[in-house]
């Protein structure tokens, strides 16, 4: 027994040593931890029930029988965070540069199938280059498997992707198919294809930090919802993600204790619309005093940042919170806000995450730039996917509300479930200026008359009551009350049932 006990053990310890101890200083030098070390850090101490730790490539070109490496390039297995089961692989850069051999994909199939039949979220890290050269289709079929469990997994469980180190080819196509993707700065880098190709291909020169860093890919492409100093914080964080996330579809959204009173009221709200409506202040501020005790994970924060997107709690409960930004472009839609808003809404949707709207919003962005990049479809989209939703929603109209804006920022007209304004909401299809310079082209450059016309419109329009009188305004609250209101009607809609008419899927604008 005890020699068979020993044999365990040492083959236990060749494959945690992975691509041995040279690779691991070098992933150390390079300021990443080995896959293993991640996992530790991601999941509760001792949680981890690793599977498959011997699992070998059956590679024979290219000399491959004679590199074996047990566990080839992936650890997986599941776990707990924060007490709540999660199934995670790490792909370890030591092995074969993580790269996917046919094995090595039926090693993530496994955990894949675990987390959906077990309805629990997945977390994959990632570091690896792609599909394994030496060998050829086989790994292409393997990412195959993989991408095809990762839309049958998508909108059950939800699906977390962490870049923490250089990621090309499939370590890049399997992560842009989950919910949410992570990256560290300065060590990981996305790319369909590297630096190398690149130059050969186009003879453009550029470095992978420029090509696929986190600044890019969090700034620019917005294919990363965030980014972090280094893979310490970035595990951190994603713990904290999940404590926000239900387990799966059909699971309740998870509760934590919360030591902030539901009805408390927050004076300082009433003073944080500026006199003059066209001085910006910060949106956040009001997520942030309304959301229990001030916690708001926040979702592509770099990045279109005229929209804030992001999760929070409410006695507890998670939320979503979707709002316009007057800090930035004056909180104007375009199609990046759009795009990343209806994204974000689609998420709280299938997962049954009530959705918090605040509003404040002079329109949509005119000009040649946004239309030639197709702000109709892109708008399109966060139009489609709020009037899709069936989730709770409740609305603040806080300021501005303008012309389709106002209709695609969950209003009532499109199944807002309680639709509430401040006294300072002004509800209009434009605002005064443009208005008055439409209706009134003739009287243009008599100063002291489009002044009165502009006063006439203000005084008419620069309300909530018009809204308010036909109904599309549920009641016109005092900032100070937002909270308690909101935590109101989220207690009211906790069994909401609403049902879209059957069909295979919907044809959302892409
Ligand atoms: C086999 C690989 C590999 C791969 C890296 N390695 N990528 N082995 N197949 N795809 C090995 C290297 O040989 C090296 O082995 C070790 O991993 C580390 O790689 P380095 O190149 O030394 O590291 P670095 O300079 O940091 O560069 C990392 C990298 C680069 C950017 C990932 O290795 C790279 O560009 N690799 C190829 C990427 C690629 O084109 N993959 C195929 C994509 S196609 P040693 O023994 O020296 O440690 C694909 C299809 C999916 O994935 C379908 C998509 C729709």
């Amino acid at each position: 027994m005890h020699e068979v006990i020993a044999e365990l053990e040492k083959r236990r310890e060749t494959a945690r040593l992975g691509g041995g101890k040279r690779r691991i200083a070098a992933q150390h030098k390079r300021g990443k931890l080995t896959a293993r070390e991640r996992i530790e850090l991601l999941l509760d101490e001792g949680s981890f029930e690793e599977f498959d730790m011997y699992v070998e490539h059956r590679c024979t070109d290219f000399g491959m029988e004679k590199n074996k490496i047990p566990g080839d390039g992936v650890v997986t297995g599941w776990g707990t965070v924060n007490g709540r089961t999660v199934f995670v692989f790490a792909k370890d850069f030591t092995v074969f540069g993580g790269s996917l051999s046919q094995s090595h994909a039926r090693k993530i199939n496994k955990v894949q199938d675990m987390a959906l039949r077990n309805r629990a979220p997945i977390i994959g890290l990632f570091d690896a280059g792609g599909a394994r050269i030496q060998e050829g289709v086989a790994a292409l079929g393997g990412y195959g498997e993989v991408f095809q469990r990762n839309v049958l997994a998508s909108g059950v469980i939800p699906q977390i992707s962490v870049i923490m180190g250089p990621c090309a080819g499939g370590d890049v196509y399997s992560p842009a198919m989950t919910d949410f993707i992570f990256m560290v700065k300065d060590t990981s880098y996305m790319f369909v294809t590297g630096p190398d190709v690149v130059k050969t291909v186009t003879n453009e020169t550029v470095s992978a930090e420029d090509l696929g860093g986190a600044g890019v890919h969090t700034t620019k492409s917005s294919i990363a919802d965030g980014a972090y100093e280094n893979d310490v914080q970035a595990l951190l964080q994603i713990r904290r993600l999940i404590d926000f996330l239900p387990a799966s579809n059909t699971a309740e959204i998870p509760r934590l204790p919360s030591f902030d009173d539901g009805e408390r009221v927050d004076a300082s709200l009433d003073t944080l619309i500026p006199d003059n409506p066209n001085q910006p202040y910060d949106m956040k501020e009001l997520i942030r005093k309304v959301a229990d005790e001030g916690d708001f994970f926040e979702i592509q924060e770099a990045f279109a940042r005229n929209i804030v997107t992001g999760f929070g709690r409410m006695e507890g409960r998670t939320v979503g919170f979707v709002a316009n930004q007057p800090l930035v472009l004056a909180g104007v839609l375009d199609s990046d806000a759009s795009r990343k808003a209806a994204r974000f809404v689609r998420f709280c949707d299938c997962f049954s995450i009530p959705m918090i709207t605040f509003v404040d919003v002079p329109g949509f962005l005119p000009g040649t730039d946004q239309e030639y990049g197709g702000l109709i479809k892109h708008g399109a989209k966060l139009l489609f996917a709020y009037a899709e939703a069936t989730v709770p929603k409740v609305t603040v109209i806080t300021r501005k509300a303008y012309g389709g804006a106002y209709d695609v920022m969950s209003s009532k007209h499109i199944r807002g479930d309680v639709n509430y304004a401040w006294p300072s909401a002004e509800i209009a299809v434009m605002g005064p200026k443009g208005a008055v310079e439409i209706l009134y082209r003739d009287e243009l450059g008599d100063e002291e008359k489009i002044a009165a016309r502009i006063e006439d419109y203000e005084n008419r329009f620069a309300n909530p009551f018009i809204a308010a009188e036909r109904g599309y305004i549920d009641e016109v609250i005092m900032p100070r009350n937002t909270r308690p209101r909101i935590v109101r009607a989220l207690n009211m809609l906790r069994d909401k049932d609403q049902q879209n008419p059957w069909k295979k899927h919907d044809n959302i604008p892409l």
